[in-house]
Parts: C-alpha cells; sequence; structure tokens
C-alpha cells in the first residue's frame, strides 16, 4: 500500500477529484474507485451475486490489490507463462510501426500495471519527436503511483494523467484528448477475461472513448495447444497459485471475511470447448464462510470451486470480424514468428 493512502480521507472520497503529487505538473491522479482501499458504499454487489450463484464465480478485478498486482508481475516472469515475453517481442520489432501509423496520439492504457512493456511504446514515439501524453488506467492506485513516477524520471518530456479505477469507470471518465489523436491499448490479452457478452459491451465502450480515426491497440493471446496453456497457469514455483489464493485475502480485508486460505487450493485447466483457461479455488473441505460488511454467508461443499477467471484464447480471423461489427477496422496485425500471441493495430470508423 502506497503511502498516498495511507491515512488520507481523500482516497476514500467516491468522486474524481484531481491530487497534484511531486513533478506536479507533469502528473494528475484522479482515483474512480480503488481496490488498494476498503470497502465503499456500493461496493462488492459483484462478489454477492458471484458467490451467491452456482457455479459460484468471483471477478477477476479483485485479484489486483497492491500484493495481487505484484504476484502478477512475477508470473509475468515465470518460463512458463509464455505471454508478456511474447508480447514484449512483437512490441519490440514493431512499436516503431505502430507509432508511424498513428502519428502524434495520446496513450490510454486499460490495467497498465506497472507500464513495463509500455516504455516500448513511449520509447517509439519520443523517437518520432511526438509529444509524449499517457493515461493509464488500472484497479490497483499502489502500482499505479509508483509506475507513473518511475515514468516520470525516465521520460522527461511525458505527461501523465492517471486514473484509478475500473476500465468502465474510467472509459466513461475519460474527457477530451490532450492530444489532436487517441490510442486505447489494452495489452496482455486482458481481454481474455470477459465473456463474450461482456466483450460486445467493452468494444461498445472502447469505440465511445474514440472519435472516428482514433485507435486501439489490441493485444491477445491465440489458440494453443493444450498441454502449453495449461503449463502457463500452473507453474512449477505456485507463483499462480498464490496468485489465485491472493484473491481470498483480499476479499478477508476488504470486506471483513473469514476465507481460511489454507483450505482452499488453486485448480486452472484448459475448457476446450469454450476455449479458455478457467481458474478456480477449490474448497478442500466442507466450509460455511462470510463475508461480514456485505451480509453474505455462502455454504461451500469438499471439492466444491469457486471460478476465479476465465482467460479466453482468441482466433484472429473471429476477433477482426467481432471488431469491425463494432466499428473498429483492424488496420494490421503483428505476430510472434510461433504465432503465439497477436498484436492488433484497429481503428474506429465514422461513428
Ligand atoms: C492479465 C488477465 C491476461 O489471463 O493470462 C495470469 C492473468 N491469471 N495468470 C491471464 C493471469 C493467471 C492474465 N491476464
Amino acid at each position: 500500500m502506497s503511502s498516498f493512502q495511507t491515512g488520507d480521507d481523500r482516497s476514500f472520497q467516491s468522486v474524481a477529484e484531481k491530487v497534484p503529487l511531486k513533478g506536479a505538473n507533469r502528473l494528475k491522479i484522479d482515483y474512480l474507485g480503488n481496490l488498494d482501499i476498503p470497502f465503499k458504499e456500493d461496493e462488492g454487489m459483484d462478489v454477492v451475486q458471484g458467490l451467491s450463484r452456482s457455479p459460484k464465480t468471483l471477478p477477476p478485478k479483485y485479484f489486483y490489490d497492491d500484493r495481487g498486482s505484484q504476484l502478477f508481475e512475477q508470473i509475468c516472469d515465470l518460463p512458463e507463462y509464455y505471454l508478456t515475453r511474447t508480447e514484449t517481442a512483437i512490441l519490440q520489432q514493431y512499436a516503431g510501426a505502430i507509432a508511424q501509423h498513428t502519428g502524434a496520439c495520446e496513450l490510454v492504457e486499460l490495467g497498465s500495471g506497472s507500464s513495463t512493456k509500455t516504455r516500448l511504446l513511449l520509447e517509439a514515439y519520443q523517437a518520432q519527436d511526438h509529444p509524449l501524453c499517457y493515461r493509464p488506467i488500472d484497479v490497483s492506485g499502489g502500482i499505479l503511483e509508483s509506475s507513473a513516477q518511475r515514468l516520470l524520471q525516465a521520460y522527461d518530456q511525458l505527461k501523465i494523467h492517471a486514473l484509478v479505477g475500473t476500465y468502465e469507470q474510467a472509459l466513461q471518465t475519460l474527457s477530451d484528448a490532450y492530444l489532436p489523436q487517441r490510442m486505447i491499448c489494452f495489452l496482455g490479452s486482458s481481454l481474455g477475461n470477459l465473456t463474450p457478452d461482456e466483450c460486445d459491451r467493452f468494444f461498445d465502450q472502447v469505440r465511445l472513448a474514440l472519435r472516428s480515426g482514433g485507435y486501439f491497440l489490441l493485444g491477445v493471446d491465440l489458440h494453443k495447444a493444450t498441454a502449453q496453456l495449461e503449463a502457463a497457469y500452473n507453474d512449477s514455483q505456485g507463483v499462480t497459485a498464490a496468485f489465485n489464493l491472493n484473491l481470498l485475502h483480499h476479499l478477508n480485508w476488504r470486506f471483513n471475511g473469514n476465507f481460511d486460505v489454507a483450505q482452499f487450493e488453486h485448480f486452472a485447466f484448459y475448457n476446450t470447448e469454450l476455449q479458455q483457461i478457467e481458474m478456480h479455488l477449490r474448497s478442500l473441505k466442507s466450509q460455511t464462510i462470510s463475508l461480514k460488511t456485505l451480509n453474505l454467508t455462502i455454504e461451500m461443499a469438499a471439492g466444491e470451486t469457486i471460478r476465479s477467471e476465465i482467460s479466453r484464447k482468441f482466433d484472429l480471423a473471429t476477433l477482426r470480424s467481432q471488431l469491425q461489427a463494432k466499428g473498429l477496422q483492424t488496420l494490421q496485425v503483428w505476430q510472434d514468428t510461433n504465432q503465439w500471441f497477436g498484436l492488433l493495430l484497429c481503428q474506429c470508423r465514422e461513428l
């Protein structure tokens, strides 16, 4: 947890507000909602709904408290987790082409996390003498704040306007672009967390946040052999398991819950029919759990699971036609030589 949030009641206000930080004129952070601070009224209805359903589910955004964001960074470095490494290699090769294509534009990034891959884009725009304006969005205020500070040190012309909140909150809040054009970046195959219906709604929101001519840069993990997929979500060091289980710690803290984390285990497999990795938390015994702040009590049978994440795997042709149907035209697709991962540059057609 960053010092910014501790003992600072401004963080608890639910309305967006502007809080200047060090390097004041180059950094602005607006808090729309924040998973690093405890319960706020209205929150957690998605938890209640998911846990009341059968089978039980939880929204993956609750992975990303500060600890969860750190664990995710560790996942990105795992030998089995090819996604980050592969997408980084594609960006290393083609960031220049992307910048060339779009010209000057502000970079909006959904789920920016550590912003490591974004540096490749910033460098490409910088190399082409474009002004640098970055608008990172993340539910974890801690990681947003620390990565913003590091970016400001690395790029002395960079301006950052960060939003702490969910994709939906942020896409609705984005004001006019600071630069004549905007590119919304959604990297790392986070799109895979959305069900096909959610994906449809999400593309609508992206399109609304782009004026016609605006760009959408989308990184997606592609279909591949089940063994490789399952290894990526069942790493030998158990980091993915810790990441999954941390969700329960987070809910305990956030909603005054009593999950006994030792009584759950990580379970991940590829659902070939739905073409998605599913991560579950499996109850090791029959148990009753309550989340006091949410007035929620649930029963779990021995062996019953809570599905904590889907991570869909994509087919480029299908995805392109879905985007097209939403007014987002694919201009170019880049892939690694193994064709494990795809990076699509799309443009918003006339509204
Ligand atoms: C950040 C959603 C893309 O689905 O691969 C990594 C999260 N979960 N290992 C993914 C994740 C387990 C990741 N995304």
